[in-house]
């Protein structure tokens, strides 16, 4: 039987029209969409993608998607991504795989953003993932005691006993603040300040959110 993640991914390749510019994410269920993407660019469909990760530019290039970066366009007609929450309101927490920042970049810039996932990834009211906050390795010791006066409960990201670093250089603390109120008002207090780069949270960005559960797809509109 197909994991829902592929299921996830397989529904939204139908949403790729020949031409497109797209977003690439990042993360398992995008690496599904990349595979699956793939199978129609050796049938002739004809797009070019900007990946929104180092990752993602490896394994789209091991596949054969044509990719460009901004320097050939800043439009992007669709972007494909991935979250770890999403809520009823489809706002999302990305960046359990540390590609957060170029993701919102990339996110952003897109005409339309579809957010493929199972049905883990739905959650009442997001929090209770970590939320990552990609911050300045200079001087991190005070954005740390900083994000604590919000009341989080900061943990500098490692993988393998080193200092998680971003594909930008920086470092990602996951920040545990309970269940989220009022997510637009965290990001924005966060974002103020000094040594944070951006934070996971993707308020009010996705317009539809494809999601795998048991075997069968729900489709959420913004
Ligand atoms: C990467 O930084 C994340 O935002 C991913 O999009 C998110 O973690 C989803 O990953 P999976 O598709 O692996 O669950």
């Amino acid at each position: 039987m197909k994991v829902d993640k592929v299921i996830a991914a397989e529904e939204a390749v139908k949403y790729v029209k020949n031409g497109m510019t797209l977003g690439l994410g990042s993360g398992s269920t995008v690496n599904w969409f990349l595979r699956k993407l793939s199978v129609q660019v050796k049938e002739g469909l004809q797009i070019q993608g900007i990946p929104s990760s180092k990752k993602t530019e490896r394994l789209a290039k091991e596949l054969g998607i044509p990719l460009i970066d901004f320097s050939a366009t800043t439009h992007i007609d669709l972007a494909i991504d991935g979250a770890d929450e999403i809520d009823s309101s489809l706002n999302l927490i990305k960046g359990g795989g540390g590609s957060l920042v170029r993701e919102k970049v990339v996110d952003a810039c897109a005409d339309e953003l579809i957010i493929i996932a199972d049905a883990t990834k739905m959650v009442s009211q997001l929090g209770a993932f970590p939320l990552p906050i990609e911050v300045l390795p200079f001087g991190f010791e005070v954005t740390v005691e900083n994000i604590k006066k919000l009341g989080g409960i900061p943990t500098l990201r490692r993988k393998d006993d080193q200092i998680f670093v971003s594909d930008n250089g920086n470092y990602i603390i996951d920040c545990s603040f309970g269940p989220i109120d009022d997510s637009v008002t965290l990001h924005e207090k966060l974002i103020q300040m000094v040594g944070v780069i951006d934070t996971g949270i993707f308020a009010g960005m996705a317009d539809k959110v494809i999601v795998a559960r048991n075997g069968g797809i729900e489709l959420y509109s913004k």
